[in-house]
């Protein structure tokens, strides 16, 4: 998967991209990405990437002209054309499906905002798909954009190193993660669940699904909806909740 970021701060991506699992996911070539500096395209006298939005306001809005050079002069480095996504309050809101569906694509192109806002030409003309963080605003779109980057890598065979951590992690199976411990099993008088010590695969799997249940139910009940829970998973839940 190639990813080119467009934005007027491309220094930004470096230290986190060249670090820890994004920094190994691309020298083992499991990925690439590049950010581009937006203003390189502006045709300008002094390079301005923004100005006054028609119909008065306050703040300034990103021009189209370098945002569409910058975008077609990209596309030119791919083979075949890439989606182009534009980080924004307005867009789809981020989510385990659309990062792992977003993972499946060959090239991306994740285009960042800044300023009050883009001229909805480039939006209609260039944008393919508009991705959220989150109901809040942002400065700019730069960190929506690398925690984009980030959910989406992990999906990558390889990047993340055992294929069982998308089997058991939160999200994967519609439900929260259960709680994990390790070493060492008496932490200042406070005990790991002994049936973690037991060896005995089926109870600690067992215990792992009751867990797992349990916080989803406490802290995000409506992911439950969708789960196929027994009877005897329901009447235990239930039971469980009764004491809080
Ligand atoms: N740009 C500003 N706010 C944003 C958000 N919440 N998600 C994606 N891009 C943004």
């Amino acid at each position: 998967m190639k990813i080119s970021v467009l934005t007027l701060f491309p220094e930004v991506f470096g230290p986190y991209f060249s670090a820890s699992v994004p920094g190994r996911a691309q020298e083992n070539g499991l990925f690439s990405m590049e950010a581009v500096n937006i203003r390189d395209f502006a045709t300008n006298k002094h390079h301005h990437t923004d100005d006054a939005p028609f119909g008065g306001g306050a703040g300034m809005v990103m021009m189209p002209q370098p945002v569409f050079d910058c975008v077609e002069a990209v596309k030119k480095g791919y083979a075949r054309p890439p989606k182009v996504v534009f980080m924004s309050p307005c867009g789809r809101v981020l989510d385990h499906t659309l990062a792992r569906s977003l993972s499946q694509e060959e090239g991306l192109i994740l285009l960042c905002g800044h300023y009050e806002g883009m001229d909805q030409r480039v939006i209609d003309r260039l944008v393919d798909l508009e991705v959220s963080i989150g109901d809040y605003v942002l400065t700019g779109g730069e960190l929506a954009a690398m925690v984009l980057i980030d959910a989406m890598i992990r999906f990558i065979p390889g990047v993340v190193g055992n294929s069982d951590v998308h089997v058991e992690e939160s999200f994967e199976n519609g439900l929260l993660e259960y709680p994990q411990y390790t070493r060492p099993a008496d932490f200042r008088g406070d005990l790991v669940p002994s049936v973690l010590l037991s060896g005995n695969h089926a109870a600690i799997a067992a215990w792992r699904r009751q867990q797992s249940l349990l916080t989803t139910a406490r802290r995000r009940p409506e992911l439950l909806e969708g789960e196929a829970l027994t009877p005897k998973e329901r009447a235990w839940l239930a039971e469980q909740l009764k004491t809080d």
